[in-house]
Parts: C-alpha cells; sequence; structure tokens
C-alpha cells in the first residue's frame, strides 16, 4: 500500500480545491476539463483512502463532434435494463436483480416514484431510493434513477393522492371542448412548484448518500407530452398563445424575428400547437431541471415518445409536446439543464430506427437510448447505436416480474426474452471502456445489418474494412443472413492495425489509398484471391500481418491464440460466440 505523502496530500488538497467545484459548474463539459481531471485522477489514484472514496460526479463530454459519459475519470459505456414499471418496490427487487446479472448488464434503470416519495405535502420518505441503492452497490451494478414526476408517458399518475385529489390546483390540460383531459397541465404553478421541491429534496439526498456514484444519470419526467389533445386551451394558456412568440423560440426555430406581434399561429401555422405546448413543458421540466441540478449536477436527460421519423405525421398522430424530433430546438433553448434528449425506440423497421439513431445524434446532443425493445432482431442496433458515440442502450421490461398477465412466468422462457440483450452484454461488458473511449476518439465504427444490403463499406483512411452478412464461413458470396441479425464493430488501434468484433457477419480489409492518392485518380476495388485495389494504378493486395484472438479481462485485451489459415483465409468470420480479434494488415 502507498504511504500517504505530505506531497500526495498537497495533491488531493488541489483536487478538492480546484477540480471538484470546477465540475459543479456543469456537467457538459470540455475536453480540457477531462484531460485535467484525467491527469489528476490518475495522481489521486496513488493517494490510499481505507474509507469509501469520493468519486468524481459523471458528466457528459463533447469534444469536435464526438460524446462521452465520463465515470471515474474516463469514457463509461452504459449496457443496461430497465425495470418495469412498477418494479421498485422491496417485494420486487428480487425479481430484479438475477435479470441484470443473467443479462451482464452494467447498469439497472428503475423509477423513483414521487407517490412513494412524498406520501404527504413535505413529508419524504428516503426508504426506496435507499433500498435499491444499497442493493445496487451489492450488486456492483450503476443505476439510472427515473424520476416519475409530474408526467409519466403523458399522464400525471404519479403525482401523490393529496395532489390527485386537488385537481383544481394542481390542475389537468383542458382540451378544445373544454374537458380536462388525463395530462398535467404545464401552466399549473402549483404542480411546478411542488415538483421542483421534491426533486431537489431527491437530488439532494443522492448528493448526500452517493459519493461512490452509483446512480450514473437521472431522467427527468417520463415520456412528457399530452395524448388526446394538443395543448392546454385554458383561459391563461389561450392568452399566451395568442402573445407574440419568445424570441428564443424564433431563433431556435430558425424563424425570423416576429413582425409587429406575430403569435404561434401566425408564426408555426399547422405545428403552432404542438410548438407551443413544446414549449411549455420544456419550459416547465427545464425548471424542475436546473433546481435539481443547481443542488446536485449529476447528468440529466429527458425520453421522448416518438413520432414517425421517416413520414412526418400530422400533430395529433404523435404525443404532443415531448421532445420529439421536429421540437428538439424548442427544447434545447428552454431546457438547457437537461444534457441529453433521449429517443425511446420501439421501432423495429430498420430504415425507421436508423432515421432515429441520426435525428438524435447531434453535435449538440449525445446519443443515449434509454428504452427499446429487447427482442432478436433489435438487438443489433446496439452495433449501430455505437457507430454513433451512443453512451448508452437500455432495453425495456426485462426483469422477472410480469409486465402483462399473459406473459410466461417459468424461468426459461423469459431467459428467452433476455437473451439477444445477454448476447451483446457478455460481448460488449469486459470491454466497454474501450470502447467508450475509441468513440470518443473518433476510431470506432459499428454497425448493424439492414435487409437487401449484404455488404456495408466502413472507411478508414487508407483501409476500407467491408463487412458483409450470410456468406457462410468459406468465403461464400454474402447473401444477407436469413434473418437480419448481423452486427460488427471495428475501431482503428493504429494505422494498419484494428480491433474488431461482431456477431453474425464477415470482416475484412481493402486498401483504400492515402487521401492523396484518392484524389489523384479513382481507386478502383478489384477481387482475387484476397480484397484488392488498383490505387495509382498499381494492384494492392491486403495481406493479414498477425490476426489475435484474445479476451477482454478486467478492461484489457489478453492475447490467447493467433489465427491463421481455416480460420482467416476466408476473411474474419464472426457466429454467435463472443469473439475479438486485433488484425495487423499490410499490403503487398
Ligand atoms: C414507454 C414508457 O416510457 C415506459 O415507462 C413504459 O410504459 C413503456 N413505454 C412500455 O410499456
Amino acid at each position: 500500500m502507498q504511504r500517504r505523502t505530505s506531497q500526495s496530500y498537497a495533491v488531493y488538497l488541489l483536487f478538492l480545491a480546484v477540480i471538484l467545484p470546477l465540475s459543479a459548474a456543469g456537467t457538459t463539459v470540455k475536453v480540457r476539463e477531462l484531460e485535467l481531471r484525467d491527469r489528476m485522477s490518475s495522481v489521486v489514484g496513488l493517494v490510499s483512502q481505507p474509507q469509501v472514496r469520493e468519486h468524481p460526479i459523471p458528466h457528459v463530454v463533447e469534444s469536435g463532434g464526438c460524446h462521452a459519459l465520463i465515470v471515474d475519470g474516463a469514457p463509461f459505456l452504459i449496457l443496461g435494463a430497465q425495470a418495469n414499471n412498477s418494479s421498485d418496490w422491496p417485494a420486487t427487487l428480487p425479481k430484479v436483480w438475477p435479470a441484470i446479472e443473467y443479462l451482464h448488464a452494467n447498469t439497472l434503470e428503475i423509477p423513483v416514484y414521487w407517490e412513494q416519495f412524498e406520501p404527504k405535502p413535505g413529508q419524504f420518505d428516503y426508504s426506496e431510493v435507499d433500498t435499491v441503492l444499497a442493493q445496487a452497490r451489492e450488486h456492483h451494478i450503476h443505476l439510472v434513477l427515473l424520476w416519475f414526476g409530474t408526467w409519466k408517458n403523458g399522464g400525471q399518475h404519479y403525482m401523490p393522492e393529496w395532489m390527485k385529489l386537488e385537481p383544481e390546483r394542481y390542475s389537468h390540460v383542458t382540451n378544445k371542448s373544454g374537458e380536462l383531459v388525463d395530462s398535467p397541465s404545464p401552466f399549473a404553478k402549483a404542480s411546478l412548484d411542488a415538483d421542483i421541491h421534491a426533486f431537489t429534496t431527491f437530488m439532494r439526498h443522492l448528493k448526500e448518500v452517493d459519493l461512490e456514484r452509483t446512480v450514473l444519470m437521472v431522467q427527468v419526467e417520463n415520456e412528457t407530452g399530452t395524448w388526446g389533445t394538443l395543448r392546454d386551451y385554458s383561459a391563461s394558456a389561450e392568452k399566451l398563445f395568442e402573445a407574440p412568440v419568445p424570441v428564443e423560440v424564433l431563433k431556435a426555430m430558425n424563424k425570423a424575428p416576429g413582425v409587429g406581434s406575430a403569435n404561434w399561429q401566425d408564426v408555426f401555422g399547422p405545428e403552432a400547437d404542438v410548438y407551443f405546448h413544446a414549449w411549455a413543458i420544456a419550459r416547465y421540466v427545464g425548471q424542475v431541471a436546473a433546481a435539481g441540478k443547481a443542488v446536485y449536477p449529476l447528468p440529466l436527460y429527458v425520453n421522448a415518445a416518438l413520432r414517425d421519423p421517416l413520414k412526418p405525421e400530422m400533430p395529433g398522430t404523435y404525443e404532443s409536446g415531448g421532445p420529439t424530433d421536429n421540437v428538439i430546438p424548442i427544447w434545447k433553448v428552454e431546457a438547457p439543464a437537461i444534457d441529453i434528449l433521449a429517443p425511446d425506440i420501439y421501432l423495429l423497421d430498420t430504415p425507421a430506427y436508423l432515421k432515429v439513431l441520426e435525428l438524435y445524434h447531434r453535435p449538440d446532443n449525445t446519443l443515449f437510448i434509454p428504452e427499446t425493445s429487447g427482442s432478436p432482431l433489435a438487438s443489433r442496433f446496439l452495433f449501430a447505436a455505437l457507430g454513433l458515440q451512443d453512451i448508452g442502450y437500455s432495453p425495456f421490461g426485462l426483469d422477472y416480474t410480469r409486465l402483462h398477465s399473459a406473459q410466461p412466468v417459468e424461468r426459461n422462457t423469459q431467459d428467452a426474452f433476455l437473451d439477444p440483450t445477454a448476447q451483446n452484454y457478455k460481448l460488449i461488458g469486459p470491454m466497454m471502456r474501450d470502447i467508450a473511449l475509441l468513440n470518443f476518439e473518433g476510431k470506432l465504427q459499428a454497425v448493424a445489418e439492414v435487409e437487401n444490403e449484404p455488404t456495408q463499406t466502413l472507411h478508414f483512411g487508407s483501409w476500407d474494412a467491408v463487412v458483409s452478412f450470410g456468406g457462410g464461413r468459406r468465403g461464400g458470396q454474402a447473401k444477407g443472413n436469413p434473418e437480419p441479425t448481423g452486427r460488427a464493430l471495428v475501431a482503428q488501434l493504429k494505422d494498419n492495425q484494428f480491433l474488431v468484433t461482431g456477431f453474425d457477419c464477415r470482416v475484412d480489409f481493402r486498401p483504400a489509398g492515402t487521401e492523396q492518392q484518392q484524389k489523384d485518380q479513382p481507386v478502383v476495388n478489384g477481387s482475387g484471391q484476397t480484397p484488392s485495389a488498383k490505387i495509382g494504378g498499381q494492384w494492392q493486395h491486403r495481406q493479414f500481418l498477425r490476426v489475435e484472438e484474445g479476451v477482454y479481462e478486467k478492461d484489457e485485451f489478453k492475447f490467447q491464440r493467433i489465427l491463421n489459415g481455416d480460420q482467416t483465409d476466408w476473411g474474419l468470420n464472426f457466429g454467435s460466440d463472443p469473439e475479438v480479434l486485433r488484425v495487423s494488415v499490410a499490403t503487398y
């Protein structure tokens, strides 16, 4: 054990005095701070401390368009599972942990219920938060806690009873016919104040009891918005709808500053109601988030019930006012304390799924998937998300409680329900730190199989990685897998060295020429015994210098054997077992 010297003490004090306040200033910080923190944490790591060490607060970083969630000073990838809505109770948690273990997940997403947390006005019950925290630590699992506050799937079902019993005070949205609907009004000041009070109390408690940073992020509300009506039509809402559109909204939506008193209808026409509702909800949630973050600056996000990503739908066909793709700029400007707008993706159609990833992966928005389907055909989309620097992925409802009474309870059947996710996490879990870092450095690409597209090419400088599906293990023509289950991940470690893994695919490398050569003359791809290309008038052929198979242990690649002969003569073939390769290539 290292002796604590006066010099190391000085370093530790510097950490407390200089670096911690920096992290408190906000969770989205630039890379300079990250480097400083990394340097400091490696020095501070020398300081031995027998008691629970206070870990740095997790935060989200962006640099040159690349994103990462920083946990304990380094990029981290959330391999998550979200529990069913009513699973966070002492009676049901024992049915959650075995599923998390079976999945090889590193993070559990689980709700905190306002109705349980504040059973009487101003009286808070921390027991459930403390229970799930303690059990998560026992299982060495991180948490993402979901604040089921004012909104849950557009309703206000998680408001405490004492609020539900006073609907005049904690008001609902009023529809066009003057009826109250099953959705909270974003103009209800009493609800906003109560939510701010409860949420800040919850965040303060987390700050006090979670020096270990078991909790990585907090979701504020759940699928905000309203079903069944486009917005609040109460008298006070009508007044605001008739008023000029706020300048920051005009700017965010690329509209010229309002002429005279251009109101929402004048400026946005058929989209006016949805945009207005998004503005009102984002302002409300933005205030709740800002108050919570001022107490404890953990990364905060909101989740979105989506609209059709490919065919713009008419307002009214999707949940109105939540962070759908068409109102992302409004949410960004009105709720700056929210770090991430995150899509809940239940679509199974490949182009639609991929389009959602594209829509939510923006320079100003880190990609994070808090809910998705765990079905066999969806599990490949984890790889598509990783190709866009996704910081986390979490199929919904993967625990051993029954979601529907029709769902079978036998353990084996349910394991089949968990298997597609477990297969991914068994492979990616041990290497997730490297994957998150390589992604943050912009060195990683990953893809999911697309129907009728048996080959996809990834460009890495002077090499192309060619990913093909359904070609068999002996070099047959790629036809696509019978079901599109293929997925591949390639990261460039050095100019001529790659980390390669995947399932149900083949990966090979083809020379692509230098940037200058590509500019001077088109590169002609050829075939032959090995993938080759005519570059600057000369054929260049790929040869494998060394293909290492290994396993990741404690975040490190451990060499096991060199693959050659039948194992590499037809490219690098991946089946359903987790396999990781480190591949060096050259040309002749
Ligand atoms: C999306 C919601 O966010 C979840 O809480 C859950 O209700 C799922 N839909 C599906 O059941």
